[in-house]
């Protein structure tokens, strides 16, 4: 399992190396910063749970739920700020004590230089804490060879309808060009 792991990142650093190599390209920084808006309630729902509390557990883990969401990602706080993407995926409620969610997303970019590009993260977020980090395990377009970590923020949570406004900053090592290999 180990030499495995130790095998597919050698092996990533030599694809890495070898587009940038190809490109005479430089790795560079950016950092990216927008809300995440997640509504699983209401007429405008984003994020529609399909699976049930499963029985036992915690009823404030929400452990067993699975919640598929479309959520909207917006420049500024306010749902109606400009539209930058959207997180396409799925949550799983998979703590039993506390709510621990495991997200399985891509942010997907529709506006701005990122417009097409996908940023995919895979990670551990307890939306109750203050900050919660969760790593980029890939991307796509502008973002290929990506990675990273995003630092989310609970920036409003209405605790009766469970619809959350979250602060994204995302750090993310890219090459900034489209390359082909
Ligand atoms: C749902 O969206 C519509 C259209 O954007 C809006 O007029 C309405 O107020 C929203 N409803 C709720 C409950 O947010
Ligand atoms: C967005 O909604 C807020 C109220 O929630 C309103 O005050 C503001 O004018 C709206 N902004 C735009 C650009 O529509
Ligand atoms: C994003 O890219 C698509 C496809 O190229 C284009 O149709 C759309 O207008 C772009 N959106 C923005 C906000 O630039």
């Amino acid at each position: 399992m180990a030499s495995r792991l130790l095998l597919s990142f050698l092996l990533f650093l030599l694809l890495s190396l070898t587009a940038a190599h190809k490109h005479n390209l430089k790795q560079k920084y950016s950092h990216l910063h927008f809300y995440f808006h997640d509504s699983i309630t209401g007429r405008n729902a984003t994020a529609v749970p399909v699976t049930k509390l499963a029985a036992g557990a915690h009823p404030q883990s929400y452990f067993g739920i699975i919640a598929i969401m479309d959520d909207p990602l917006t420049e500024g706080p306010e749902l109606n700020s400009t539209l930058l993407g959207r997180a396409q995926g799925l949550y799983a409620a998979t703590g039993q004590e506390e709510v621990s969610l495991l997200m399985t997303m891509n942010l997907a970019f529709t506006a701005g230089k990122y417009n097409g590009s996908v940023l995919s993260v895979l990670g551990r977020n307890q939306p109750l804490h203050p900050v919660r980090e969760m790593p980029i395990v890939g991307g796509t377009g502008l973002f290929r060879f990506a990675r990273g970590y995003v630092l989310a923020r609970t920036h409003c949570l209405d605790l009766d309808t469970l619809d959350a406004t979250v602060e994204y900053d995302v750090h993310v090592i890219h090459y900034g060009k489209i390359l082909d290999v």
